[in-house]
């Protein structure tokens, strides 16, 4: 058996390092071709290579500097644009590259970039949404089917994932990242560029990855977007910056600056995030790309003067490629003509560009994103939409059931009621890239197949959106407008059960959608009440790209399904779950506040000096509502249930070199087969700066059958006990550990070890 091992041992050696070769040898020759194309180069198309322009038909910001047609081809024809973003289509990209490849000088391919955020054209559920699933497997699959479709549309570079943490729902971008916790959203935010970029990136059936953005713009102050952000070292470098570099560690091609000030420095200028931590420390060997106009917003910001002292400022602090600022192109030569930049900066920059476009093969085939046969040929339509399907079961969460009111029984009948449940659009959610409008299926055409044997009608109540939205149009509500009460209270009278679908519209959420106020707009709340007061057996079905403010229904719910924007299949999956086809498995991966008054509210918080009362008011606390979450980090219900028992350590210390097992018995109680999230936190009881009351250090999620059991075990070391010390160190300090399993932050069976 030994022998065999080692036989095994030393196969999986050799392996590796044949692996570890190939790449040393990649990288070599990558390097070997770089140069080539480099020593060709003159210092004017150098910074051409550094120049990112907007396709005009579609913009994604603001002012957009792109010029006009003849001027943007002209500067594609002298080598003075290095990438494009927005144009989609291979024939339109097709015509721009060659423009490129066979009219400029030295040839050299352009990268396209979009933002394939969850999905191109069938869409997932957004990344929060996804992230409930606890299942990053399924990240790096829905990613690699965006790819997909977005590679077969000439696009080669995504500005995704969005792996910015946000603790803050009044920020409408928390729609597009995976929440609250560094943990989580770094095992998510890995296995998204891994889906994007596949195994190589010169597969043409993969993308170029960014992560974004960096960093800390989830920490908006007051969660109003673009805002500056107040972030602390200890946060900056243990909450905010892990999920980048777990996206470097996936080998992340790119990487996207951000809008915001990090101490009282525009991070687009921001040498320390920049040069330091992202490029030295960590050894990230891609390009940075300004965010959309970023380095031009730093005159506005009143740190530069003027687009050219923008563009120095920016490129000292290692940002390599200018998009949409027309800071660089027109200011670059001269800034290196007068010495103010040290020529082999930019230089640097024009090597990491072109790395990825060698990565991406470009070099060798400029034209390998441009096949003809594979835009629109629908080969691979009916596994997009099976994993749509999958995907948005397994996002969608259970927070409430009294009562067992779900799923809902044969012969019943259902009151479907809301805007919400009969529009096709709004599951598509913001940044739904090439989906068609009115695509996605709603949950009123989701009830209506299948053989569920429910007998559903439909009233809408009072229209409370606007349907004549889009991305670049201000969010319209309609108030006061009590039109379709009465007809939606007559349903819910005459029903067994109500099904009420309330929350937000396709781009109520997303970027430059903060909310003051994050309840339900409109009259949701009186129509909630309306119908509860005719039929208490309301079951809530939630469609919302932000944790909302749930207070007013929570108690009152009979059921709560969170159901986010779910993507194409909503419909379609929402239904699989009410009727029980599909037993919901899904976990918070944000905290759902009491009251917006609580926000930015998140379960991994420092113990204030005074944490509890006893007999005293003079404590951290609310006088007019309680600490906690409603809804906490992790929390999700099931159609069955389970005990955790039996916790087990495998020892009362470790040193640093060792690894404790902490193992649990898990069982399904109830009486059918469901999926748990076993979730470990871990709290560092006495630190050189004070460690979070709970951080969560590992989760796996089991299936079991009705009445099974599986022992789940987590491995720690001392490694995942460290953190960014006050020295400024990344280090575990010894000390006792308590240590948490369990299903949710809140509880769970109780534990301690020692490091030594
Ligand atoms: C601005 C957004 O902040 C960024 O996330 C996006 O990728 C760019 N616009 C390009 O559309």
């Amino acid at each position: 058996m030994k022998a065999q091992f080692f036989l095994y041992g030393l196969i999986l050696m050799l392996l590796l390092s044949c692996a570890e070769h190939q790449h040393e040898v990649e990288s070599v020759n990558i390097e070997a071709r770089v140069d080539s194309v480099f020593q060709l180069m003159t210092l004017q198309e150098k910074i051409g290579q550094l120049i990112q322009f907007s396709g005009n038909e579609e913009l994604t910001g603001p002012d957009s500097k792109t010029p006009n047609e003849l001027e943007l081809i002209n500067k594609i024809k002298a080598g003075n644009v290095g990438a494009m973003l927005n144009v989609v289509g291979v024939a339109n990209v097709r015509e721009i590259q060659r423009m490129a490849v066979e009219e400029s000088r030295l040839g050299i391919p352009l990268l396209f970039g979009y933002d394939v955020i969850h999905g191109f054209k069938t869409m997932f559920p957004i990344p929060l949404g996804e992230t409930a699933s606890w299942e990053p497997e399924l990240a790096k699959a829905t990613a690699a089917m965006a790819a997909y479709e977005a590679a077969a549309s000439g696009i080669n570079w995504t500005f995704a994932p969005m792996v910015d943490i946000s603790r803050d729902a009044r920020w409408g971008r928390v729609m597009e990242g995976a929440g609250e916790d560094p943990f989580l959203s770094g095992a998510f935010s890995a296995a998204r560029v891994r889906g994007f970029q596949g195994e190589d990136l010169a597969d043409p059936l993969t993308v170029a990855a960014c992560a974004k953005h960096f960093a800390g713009y989830g920490y908006a102050e007051g969660g109003r977007d673009y805002n500056t952000t107040e972030i602390n070292t200890s946060t900056l470098h243990n909450v905010v910056l892990p999920p980048f570099k777990a996206c470097v560690d996936a080998g992340v091609a790119t990487v996207m600056n951000a809008f915001n000030l990090v101490d009282g420095i525009p991070a687009t200028a921001h040498a320390g995030l920049q040069r330091e931590v992202l490029k030295k420390q960590w050894g990230f060997e891609g390009f940075v790309v300004s965010d959309w106009n970023s380095i031009g917003e730093m005159v506005a910001h009143g740190v530069a003067e003027n687009k050219k002292h923008a563009a120095l400022l920016a490129m000292t602090a290692g940002s390599d490629m200018d998009m949409e600022g027309d800071c660089y192109a027109p200011h670059m030569l001269e800034l290196v003509q007068e010495g103010k930049i040290n020529v082999a900066e930019v230089e640097d920059a024009v090597r990491r560009i072109l790395r990825v476009k060698f990565r991406l093969g470009l070099f060798d085939d400029p034209y390998l994103y441009c096949v003809e046969e594979r835009e629109g040929n629908p080969a691979m339509q009916q596994q997009a939409e099976a994993l749509a399907l999958k995907a948005a079961q397994k996002s969608i969460v259970l927070l409430k059931n009294e009562k067992q009111l779900l799923p809902l029984k044969p012969g019943q009948k259902v009151g479907l009621i809301g805007q919400l449940a009969d529009d096709k659009d709004t599951p598509l959610g913001s940044w739904s890239a090439h989906a068609v409008e009115q695509s996605a299926v709603s949950l009123y055409e989701g009830l209506q197949q299948g053989d569920h044997q429910l007998s559903v009608r439909y009233a809408r109540g009072p229209q409370v959106f606007d349907q004549n939205t889009s991305f670049f149009k201000p969010v319209i509500f309609n108030q006061d407008n009590p039109v379709g009460m009465e007809a939606a209270i007559e349903v819910a009278r005459q029903s067994d059960v109500v099904v009420l679908a309330m929350g937000e519209s396709r781009f109520q959420s997303g970027e430059a959608r903060s909310q003051m106020d994050i309840g339900f707009k409109g009259l949701q709340l009186e129509l909630f009440e309306a119908v509860r007061r005719v039929n208490p057996n309301v079951v809530v079905v939630l469609m919302n790209g932000r944790p909302l403010d749930l207070s007013a229904i929570a108690d009152k719910a009979a059921a709560i399904l969170e159901c986010w924007h779910l993507g194409s299949k909503s419909g379609t999956a929402i239904a699989s779950v009410l009727t029980g086809e599909f037993n919901p498995g899904g976990k918070l991966p944000i905290s759902f506040p009491r009251s917006v008054g609580q926000v930015p509210i998140y379960y991994a918080r420092t113990n204030t000096g005074r944490p509890t009362g006893n007999e005293s008011v003079l404590f951290s606390q609310y006088i007019d509502g309680r600490n906690d979450a409603l809804y906490p980090f992790g929390h999700g219900l099931s159609y069955t249930s389970f005990q955790l028992d039996a916790l087990e350590l495998s020892q009362s210390e470790i040193n640093a070199q060792e690894q404790i097992k902490i193992s649990v018995n898990v069982t399904n109680t109830g009486a059918v087969a469901g999926t748990e999230v076993v979730q470990l936190y871990i709290q560092d009881v006495v630190a050189s700066s004070a460690r979070p009351v709970k951080e969560l250090k590992g989760f796996k999620k089991v299936w079991l059958e009705a009445g099974a059991a599986q022992q789940v075990t987590f491995e720690i070391d001392a490694q995942a006990l460290a953190f960014y010390t006050p020295e400024g160190l990344w280090k575990s300090e010894p000390g006792v550990f308590r240590l948490w399993v369990g299903n949710s932050a809140v509880g769970g069976l109780e534990g301690q070890f020692k490091l030594i």
